[in-house]
């Protein structure tokens, strides 16, 4: 029987696969042991200063670390590794398929004590030149088939779950998210995160060990984290109390569907979600039917029919993914952390509509919560509006930037960008039928319209637009970008008329 060690994942597995077929060790003489925890990282406890962060000695620091993908050739085949034998001669090549590194690669991220054996398993069969062992028809390929699909799952929820949470300023990394991976996909997920959040440095801790990005470098570290630390350091956040009262003004019981619910959130995320701990509770109130009454009279109280707009029928239809999160038609998505729907009743009776998230809504997958949205809750205040009444949402889902040193700047959508996401739009303004929809700079403008216009031309005469008011006034940034004072003020002042008007033409008195 033969003893192998696997210290660090698919590429210390496959060191070892590969001396193992050299010597011709079939599957059933060998028992795998794997090295968990602290090994690579010799420390046990995460730290959040950078100088304490402690740095892999073995490859598992850079963004390559452990993916050192053997899908680098063009061919249907691939060249798993090329292994010295043993006496000096030709090398030996092990040729698999690249569905096949595919598969390895991913189910080796499952955790579980069993996959080393079930990964060399199949390999050995495939080097005996058993095909059948990548078809889900066969045992060993259907718990590839299956482990593999269990860990893109947990890649996919990686991307959507976690929640980075600004820190007080000091050392170490800006942004900290607490985050409990089904398998171990936190490497992947280092990767995709550092890829979409440019210079901005962040932390995430996860029970298994811990990803730090400083800006250049990710450091992966295993073993314990102190989990209660994370989380007192998360919760002593101000923003989340806020989120949570708004996520529960926005919680329509009319309109729950809880097998929808649980499919795009599933329970086991609601811990470490800001709002996830309110969640059972208000089904409970649905379920009771305690909120349904009073919500039923707002619910469809509009007949309202879908507003024609020219972009909507410009769009082919049969392209169009299902899902927002799953949106693939234009580049956008590619650099941005989190995908950001509009946020608000269903029931309301204005719509805001901006341009495209910003750097701050683009980590926290939430719409205004950064500067520009500070001037948009001062002139909703202004306007003696609340916040939550409303349903605020932009043109394009996804943030747009370039970087500039340690900054994310933004970048103004393209029209083909914001022609791709005018179905998003359409339906949000189709499901929440809003009396009047006010647009908020050019951008909103031209997408709510489906047609370049000139702003200067709108703004101040509202428009009827299918079923809806139309109410055009400067984007919040705007008033930000103008240096002198008086002139900000009649920005902002600009956009408290706006909303007051589209209080008036929705028949609205403010909260
Ligand atoms: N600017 C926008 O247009 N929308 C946001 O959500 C934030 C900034």
């Amino acid at each position: 029987m033969h003893t192998l060690v696997v210290n660090g994942g698919y590429a210390a597995w496959r060191l070892q696969a590969l001396r193992a077929l050299r010597a011709g060790w079939p599957p059933s003489r060998v028992t795998w042991v794997e090295k968990v925890s602290g090994v690579r990282s010799g420390s046990a406890q995460m730290s959040l200063d950078y100088a304490a962060q402690p740095v892999s000695s073995d490859g598992m620091r850079g963004r390559a670390a452990g993916h050192d993908c053997d899908l680098a050739h063009d061919s249907d085949a691939v060249c798993i590794a090329t292994v010295q034998p043993a006496t000096p001669g030709t090398p030996t090549q092990i040729r698999i398929s690249r569905e096949l590194a595919t598969l390895l690669q991913d189910a080796a991220l499952y955790r579980s004590p069993q996959r080393w054996g079930l990964l060399y398993r199949v390999l050995w069969r495939w080097e005996q030149g058993d095909r059948a062992v990548v078809s889900a028809a066969d045992e060993d390929g259907a718990a590839l088939h299956s482990m593999a699909k269990a860990v893109r799952r947990a890649k996919h929820d990686m991307q959507a779950y976690v929640r980075f949470h600004q820190r007080e300023a000091g050392d170490g990394p800006e942004y900290l998210a607490w985050y409990e991976p089904e398998h171990d996909v936190l490497a992947w997920g280092a990767e995709h995160f550092a890829r979409r959040m440019g210079a901005t440095s962040w932390c995430i801790a996860t029970p298994q060990g811990a990803a730090l990005w400083d800006g250049q470098d990710i450091t992966l570290s295993e073993g314990p984290v102190d989990a209660d630390a994370i989380r007192a350091s998360i919760a002593a956040e101000q923003i989340e109390p806020l989120w949570k009262i708004y996520y529960q003004s926005i919680f329509n019981p009319a309109r729950l569907n809880e097998s929808a619910l649980h499919q795009r959130m599933p329970v086991r995320f609601w811990k470490n979600l800001p709002e996830g701990p309110l969640i059972p509770g208000m089904i409970a109130d649905a379920r009771s039917g305690a909120q349904r009454v009073g919500q039923a009279r707002t619910v469809g109280q509009r007949p309202g029919r879908q507003i024609a707009m020219d972009a909507q029928q410009a769009q082919p239809q049969r392209a169009m993914p299902t899902t927002l999160e799953a949106c693939r038609r234009c580049e956008l998505w590619r650099n941005a952390t989190h995908v950001v729907p509009g946020q608000g009743p269903d029931s309301a009776r204005i719509m805001l509509v901006g341009e495209q998230p910003g750097d701050q809504e683009d980590l926290a997958g939430r719409v205004f919560v950064g500067p520009a949205g500070q001037v948009l809750n001062e002139t909703l205040h202004r306007a003696g509006f609340a916040r939550e009444s409303l349903f605020l949402t932009n043109a394009v889902k996804h943030f747009k930037w370039i970087a500039r040193g340690k900054r994310r700047l933004h970048q103004t959508p393209a029209q083909r960008e914001v022609d791709a996401c005018a179905h998003w739009l359409h339906e949000e303004i189709e499901r929440v039928r809003p009396a009047v929809i006010v647009t908020l700079g050019a951008t909103a403008l031209n997408a709510v319209l489906g047609r370049k216009v000139s702003l200067q031309q709108y703004r101040g005469r509202p428009q009827r637009v299918g079923e809806a008011w139309l109410v055009a006034t400067w984007h919040p940034s705007y008033a930000l970008r103008v240096d002198d004072a008086a002139k900000r003020e009649a920005v902002i002042a600009g956009m408290v008329d706006a909303v007051e008007q589209a209080s008036r033409l929705a028949g609205e008195r403010p909260a």
